[in-house]
């Protein structure tokens, strides 16, 4: 099976001919598949993924069904936070390919129906960019420095950082140079912050931002969008650890007030077109409502929701957390984001239990998320149901994280099981840059597409008929009563067509639910009993109903 020349799925909305046209809201119910680039496909045989091998793998994302991806940082870096430490915003990393490659990676998914949101890095650069170079190189009181948050020290002889802030990555957020002075870094040592206060900084991502709109880049995923304005005068936290309070608690430096104003501004950049542009913002607020002031309508068009992410397989939580987040983002006007795994995550496969009881989650899971209303992302290898590699040797590990985050983040971004029976399956033509468990045999694309029992099949499936019926996507869900453990909910579209039932029994016994309509699919096989249906354990179902089919809009 040549997976690389497979047709794409049915052709999209006439209305997007390569160049999007205005008017869709796409962004409203896009299903947006992550792509880590360094573990996607590889095209150079080098054992680590390339745009080409992006490219090359444009026909399978059409086939599978999303409507866009959104591409990992793929520009010159030296690597140390996997491509998160840029020195050149408008260039590619030659690990990954050319400039020629990105605009061929972009005009061929605009081809194939397919947009391309491009990742950017606002808060820091690496420090190898030639203006931390040229930061270091100007001398404490040189202007160079000024694009930084460069500060003297605390303490006698300024020994001290000059205040408690520690880094996300573990350790102090402050690096102290032999000139005496400290510079900010609320990441790595090597991923200086920016002074957003600095004109300098604001004109030159207002410049790359369209660099890569010109390019065709369908928008941006603004990496930590809630970082660049620290709180004024720099205060201490003064509350420890901090790690305690990131995405939870309140910090100066992060989700300050300040940094609505950069939204803005590239909002309006966004809306010079031509076509649908988006910003969808990586942010972390102290509430979901903070996080809402994200996507007002004159600042970005998604943000994650992070908070659907962290959520146990338990209906309970899932229905309250869903709830909140429809209701945070209901007032501004936006779209929620369902969110179950990412680059930054354990692999939700493994965050539900692991092996089969994990994989059967998680499907589930995929049936919920794909169902309830607004933007879904798919992070690549959750369609087939990857979990996360915890053996993988020490020596190979790479990410920064390691310190503070047990066991780091390189387990869920090992390279995506193309085809064939060994290691590294179809990626590179030695060995991926981590290696791949040989049990992933049963789990590569291959083994997978024409498996009518695979969950390669089944989000196929799903996305087929997310596309197709118009109560998914975009449109109301109401809550219908169900038996404990379980989520029932109805869906309608913004017409009068049919609507869905979509029901989720995350307990650990069957349930029965009173079936309407045609199934759809469900997540397990199910089977009925009379006029209802028996909902296993950790099993998920959609039916099409009727809208005269009057839902009993209790609970
Ligand atoms: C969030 C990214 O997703 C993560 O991978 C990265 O390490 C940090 N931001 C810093 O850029």
């Amino acid at each position: 099976m040549d997976l690389s020349s497979r047709p794409p799925s049915p052709a999209r909305p006439a209305e997007f001919s390569g160049s999007p046209a205005a008017g869709t809201r796409w962004w409203r119910d896009a299903v947006i598949y992550q792509v880590y680039v360094r573990s996607f496909a590889d095209a150079d045989g080098d054992g680590v993924g390339d745009l080409a091998g992006i490219r090359s793998r444009l026909p399978y994302l059409a086939a599978l069904g999303v409507d866009a991806l959104w591409i990992t940082p793929f520009y010159e870096s030296p690597m140390v936070d996997g491509g998160y430490d840029v020195t050149d915003y408008r260039s590619v990393d030659p690990t990954f390919g050319t400039l020629a490659d990105a605009v061929e990676l972009i005009e061929e998914a605009h081809r194939l129906g397919l947009r391309v949101i491009v990742d950017i890095v606002p808060n820091h650069t690496s420090d190898q960019h030639v203006w931390f170079q040229e930061a270091l190189a100007a001398g404490v009181s040189g202007p160079a420095r000024e694009r930084y948050v460069f500060r003297p020290g605390r303490g006698a002889s300024g020994e001290l950082p000059p205040n408690d802030w520690e880094s996300v990555f573990g350790g102090p957020a402050w690096t102290r140079l032999p000139d005496g002075q400290w510079y900010l870094h609320l990441f790595a040592p090597q991923q200086p912050d920016l002074n957003w206060e600095h004109p300098d900084v604001r004109a030159e991502f207002d410049d790359v931002l369209r660099f890569w709109l010109d390019l065709g880049a369908d928008g941006f995923r603004i990496d930590v969008a809630h970082g660049m304005v620290k709180a004024a005068g720099l205060p201490d936290v003064g509350d420890a650890p901090q790690s305690r309070l990131l995405g939870r608690g309140k910090v100066p430096y992060f989700d300050q007030d300040g940094v609505h104003d950069i939204h803005r501004g590239w909002r309006r950049l966004l809306a010079l077109g031509p076509g649908e542009r988006i910003g969808v913002a990586e942010a972390w607020a102290p509430s979901l409502d903070r996080l809402a002031n994200y996507v007002r309508p004159d600042e970005l068009h998604q943000v994650f929701n992070f908070d659907y992410m962290r959520t146990d397989w338990d209906a309970a939580e899932l229905r309250s957390v869903i709830e909140k987040s429809l209701a945070s983002t209901g007032p501004v006007g936006a779209p929620t984001t369902w969110v179950l795994s990412n680059h930054d995550v354990q692999r939700h496969v493994t965050r539900y239990g692991g092996d089969e009881l994990g994989r059967r989650r998680a499907r589930a899971a995929a049936l919920l998320t794909l169902a309830l209303p607004g933007s879904a992302y798919v992070y690549q290898g959750e369609e087939l149901g990857l979990p996360e590699v915890l053996d993988i040797p020490a020596e190979l590990l790479t990410d920064p994280q390691l310190e503070s985050l047990k066991g780091g983040r390189d387990g869920c971004r090992v390279p995506l099981p193309w085809s064939g029976n060994e290691p590294p399956f179809g990626f590179g033509s030695g060995g991926g840059w981590l290696p791949s468990p040989p049990e992933w045999k049963s789990l590569t694309v291959e083994a997978q597409w024409d498996d009518e029992a695979s969950t390669l099949t089944l989000y196929r499936r799903a996305l087929r008929i997310r596309r197709d019926h118009s109560a998914l996507g975009d449109g109301e869900l109401h809550w219908l009563d169900g038996p404990p453990d379980c989520l029932v909910f109805e869906r309608s579209g913004h017409s009068d067509g049919p609507r869905m039932l979509c029901a989720v029994n995350t307990g650990d016994r069957s349930v029965q639910i009173p079936a309407r309509g045609s199934l759809l699919l469900s997540s397990e096989p199910i089977r009925m009993e009379g006029p209802n249906a028996v909902l296993p354990p950790d099993t998920a179902a959609w039916w099409s109903t009727e809208p005269s089919e009057e839902p009993d809009t209790g609970g």
